[in-house]
């Protein structure tokens, strides 16, 4: 499928959050068009996962817009400012999970179709790499060490998104920590993971949704969930809350062959 195969690739940067797109080649970031307002605004972060398919979280498209209203931008690091590398597409398509609950964020996922004139519409670089799907039996250990990243904001209350690529390191909770009891009492259904950074520095935050949450199996990258909400970020000892991809699986073959 494509010229893109999802490999392992991993380079950390150390010292900081700030992450280079080549540490990170899947994710995307989905821009707007709105009617009445000019420019292309940030609206959430993606993940590719083949050369024309992307996953983001079904969250991220409420207002209902039109495929031709959004743009989908691979291998860039800073937000807002266009490189010589990246890749930019236009949306042939996209499907919003059919039981995506507003009210519980059950079901956040969304799958995006690139449009290409070609076959093939990523195309493998050192900045844009698609990452593997989990295998259907997949089963991470408690507490294993997975990788976040995004544009969202530095903190809870900060107005702005950030201007730079970041990265987290979180850890795969024991479902008997990713409960209503945990999570001041919200409805979390076993197709949501938690994940968090047990030192309580990590989380994903308001801008990041539809990012990846990945790790490192045997020699890929597997996507195991997709950043869906939270209380407020970073939180002593709440975790974020992710969409549990290996639950969608099927969701994802069959919506990529309609
Ligand atoms: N719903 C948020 C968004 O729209 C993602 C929040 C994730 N929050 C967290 N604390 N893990 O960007």
């Amino acid at each position: 499928m494509g010229l893109l195969a999802c490999r392992v690739r991993r380079y950390r940067i150390k010292g900081g959050s700030y992450a280079d797109i080549a540490a990170h080649p899947w994710r995307a970031a989905i821009f707007v068009k709105y009617h009445q307002v000019p420019g292309e605004h940030f609206l959430c972060g993606g993940i590719l996962i083949s050369s024309c398919w992307a996953l983001s979280a079904a969250h991220c498209f409420e207002e209902g817009f039109s495929t031709n209203q959004l743009k989908i931008v691979l291998g860039r690091t800073s937000r807002a400012t266009p490189e010589e590398n990246e890749q930019k597409f236009q949306v042939k398509n996209y499907t919003v999970h059919q039981r995506f609950d507003s009210e519980n964020f059950n079901n956040d996922i969304a799958l995006l179709q690139l449009k290409s004139d070609a076959e093939d519409c990523a195309v493998e670089t050192g900045t844009v790499r698609a990452a593997c799907l989990p295998m259907p039996e997949l089963q991470l250990p408690d507490w294993t060490e997975c990788e976040i990243s995004g544009y969202g904001k530095n903190e809870e209350f900060s107005p702005f998104y950030s201007e730079h690529l970041k990265e987290g390191h979180v850890r795969l909770f024991p479902a008997s920590r990713c409960t209503a009891q945990y999570l001041e009492n919200r409805t979390v259904t076993d197709s949501m993971l938690c994940a968090g950074d047990t030192r309580n520095l990590d989380d994903a935050c308001k801008g990041d949704s539809g990012g990846p949450l990945v790790c490192v199996k045997d020699d890929r990258m597997d996507v195991i969930g997709i950043i869906s909400w939270g209380i407020g970020c970073g939180r002593k000892d709440i975790p974020g809350v992710y969409t549990n991809v290996s639950r969608y699986l099927d969701w994802i073959q069959d919506t990529m062959k309609l």
